[in-house]
């Protein structure tokens, strides 16, 4: 599969969802309502209803922000940002003092989170559009980074994460929300591209996952929680894929 053919497909497939203004969680079968989703993924009943309705596009696999220990004040950048699910909640978070930044490379993404934001008059949220690989974030900038099920669709995670530790202030951190698997995938799901845009076929084995978050210099790499990925997910899959939160420093030690 060439790799630019895959990106394109990523981005067509959430292009379609973010003009639908509807989805499906990650591996598309759409068997649970968003709010039931969203429920089972890590977020409260009160972030749910904290953040406006379109944000929650079902599309996440966990719940970033409620790990992060943000603090007011504080700047936030969100790598692959969607509907604005996590921006929302975090710029709560932050709140006047603070800003957060969501990145992501579908236009009409970033067209769809900056009209709910500007409809419900937030004024510490900023969308960018552009890509987690080459992020338009400038160096040392940030005090927390999250993410939410996203890098497992960049064909190259390793400069992702060296981008993160680019903009990162010193003592910054990342929590991020990803999946990863256990064991080999079968090779006919590696190859399709429907798994790809379903956040499958780029996950990386969870040890090869936590290898590249430290080759990229982060320090005190740990996975903080982790689950089997069962939601809505095709039979010969199940138990190979989880869901962990990873959080990382920048730090010399
Ligand atoms: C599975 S969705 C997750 C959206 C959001 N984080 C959430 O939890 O609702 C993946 C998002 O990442 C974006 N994305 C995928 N690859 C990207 C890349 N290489 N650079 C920037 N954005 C990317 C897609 O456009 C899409 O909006």
């Amino acid at each position: 599969m060439e790799e630019e053919e895959i990106k394109k497909f990523v981005k067509k497939r959430y292009s379609e969802m973010a003009k639908a203004g509807v989805s499906c969680c990650p591996s598309c079968k759409c068997g649970s309502s968003l709010i039931e989703f969203g429920k089972r993924i890590g977020y409260s009943d009160e972030d749910l209803r904290n953040v406006p309705e379109a944000s929650n596009m079902g599309l996440g696999c966990g719940n970033p922000v409620a790990l992060a220990a943000l603090k007011e004040g504080d700047t936030v950048l969100d790598l692959g940002s969607g509907g604005g699910i996590d921006v929302f909640l975090a710029a709560k978070r932050v709140g006047h003092k603070g800003k957060v930044i969501g990145v992501d490379m579908t236009e009409e993404m970033v067209e769809k989170a900056e009209s709910t934001a500007r409809k419900y008059g937030y004024t510490n949220i900023e969308f960018r559009l552009g890509e987690i690989e080459s992020l338009p974030v400038e160096d040392n900038s940030v005090d927390v980074i999250i993410s939410n099920c996203v890098i497992n669709l960049s064909i190259d995670k390793e400069k992702v994460f060296r981008e993160a530790y680019r903009v990162l202030k010193h003592g910054g951190k990342i929590m991020i929300s990803d999946l990863v698997t256990e064991g080999e995938l079968p090779e006919e799901v590696k190859k399709s591209f429907d798994a790809w845009a379903g956040c499958i076929a780029g996950a990386l084995e969870k040890r090869e996952y936590l290898e590249t978050v430290m080759k990229a210099g982060f320090k005190k790499v740990k996975v903080v929680s982790e689950s089997s990925y069962d939601i809505d997910i095709s039979e010969e899959l199940k138990g190979k894929i989880t869901s962990v939160k990873v959080e990382a420093y920048k730090v010399s030690k």
